[in-house]
């Protein structure tokens, strides 16, 4: 009886098992790309700080609130929009128990890690650097191999050196970094590399250059200038630059920043050659340029150097400009924001912030 109508049904339809079993498979593949890109569990762990605050409510928006949880640490606790729109655990990455309980209680399939001591503070506290951002790596990865989830570690144009190609640094190249920032950078990659490779752990992640934003100001960066002079452009303050004239580094707005991570996430890994960590770039300027662009928009404004030689001898060490033609083909990284179009949009939302 049941092989009659299955026979009549095939027939009526003109359907074969072939065609039928090639549907079901097309739909079961269109339903496991839904999944993996629309139902994600992420952890942000650092969901307060620089890029995390915003890297939180982006993800938020893509993959609904309740998705994506906002991982803190004692002290800096989710306040106002982080706090309210979605879920919240303390995540302390020299805490790997604490890690472990909440990747299991939210169901999480994607960390994104972002614990680190920028580059200034780093060389202060070396030992503090490499506790959070070696040792809380490694805790992290224990976890995602334990746990099935992928891995998101942000690398810097900090993990190269002086001995490093300046102008237009390649992908695969001298990584040999005179800081303790540089030389725990280049560890997470080589790293979380190591996961991948012997334990199959989804780890991928990109070189920042350094990161211009309104919204969080970032905290003991050699780039942090970059951010502080619209702050005192738009406050109609004298700028002291700590940066020397002529010094060349590889700055992005944070737009393209958190594009930049979310879509490599979202890659299609048979596409990646590379993992840790991929050059990203979009502009390069040294602290004249971003001034006389500024200028543009605040006749006024006027800037003068007090070069401080802690963050000089950092960015003297660190390329002019990276090549990201790698990111460009494996995963179609496209900066959107060049100097200009960052700086108008950064006069406008500051103007508003600090109204
Ligand atoms: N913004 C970082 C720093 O200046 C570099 O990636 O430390």
């Amino acid at each position: 009886m049941f092989f009659a109508l299955r026979a009549s049904i095939f027939t009526i339809f003109k359907i074969s098992i072939p065609y039928l079993v090639k549907k079901i498979c097309l739909l079961c593949s269109l339903v496991n790309i839904y999944l993996k890109i629309f139902m994600k569990n992420v952890l942000v762990i650092g969901s307060t700080g620089q890029i995390g605050s915003e890297l939180t409510r982006e993800l938020r928006k893509r993959y609904g609130n309740d998705n994506i949880v906002a991982g803190f640490i004692k002290g800096a606790e989710p306040t106002g929009e982080l706090k309210e729109t979605g879920p919240a655990a303390e995540a302390d990455v020299t805490n790997p128990e604490m890690i472990a309980n909440v990747v299991k209680k939210h169901n999480v399939d994607t960390i994104y890690n972002l614990a680190a001591l920028l580059s200034v503070v780093a060389e202060n506290k070396p030992r503090l650097a490499w506790k959070i951002g070696v040792d809380g790596l490694w805790n992290i990865l224990e976890v995602a191999r334990e746990n099935g989830c992928a891995v998101f570690t942000p690398s810097s144009i900090g993990s190269f050196g002086p001995s490093t190609p300046r102008v237009l640094t390649p992908q695969d190249t001298v990584q040999r970094p005179g800081t303790i920032y540089g030389v725990s950078k280049v560890t997470t990659e080589l790293l979380s590399d190591y996961y991948f490779k012997k334990y199959g752990v989804d780890t991928r992640s990109v070189r920042f250059p350094g990161l211009i934003s309104y919204v969080t100001p970032p905290g003991g960066g050699t780039t942090d200038y970059a951010v502080d002079i619209y702050y005192a452009a738009v406050r109609g303050e004298e700028f002291v630059c700590p940066i020397k004239k002529g010094t060349l580094m590889d700055m992005m707005y944070m737009p393209d920043g958190l594009h930049a991570a979310i879509s490599l996430m979202e890659a299609d890994p048979s596409r990646l050659k590379h993992r840790n960590g991929f050059n990203i770039a979009s502009m390069s300027f040294d602290p004249e340029k971003i001034y006389q662009t500024i200028k543009r928009y605040k006749p006024d404004f006027k800037m003068v150097y007090d070069v401080d030689p802690l963050k000089q001898g950092i960015a003297d060490s660190w390329p002019d400009c990276l090549d990201d033609s790698a990111a460009r083909e494996e995963w179609d990284w496209r900066p959107q924001f060049d100097l200009d179009s960052m700086t108008v949009d950064m006069l406008k939302n500051l103007e508003r912030k600090l109204k």
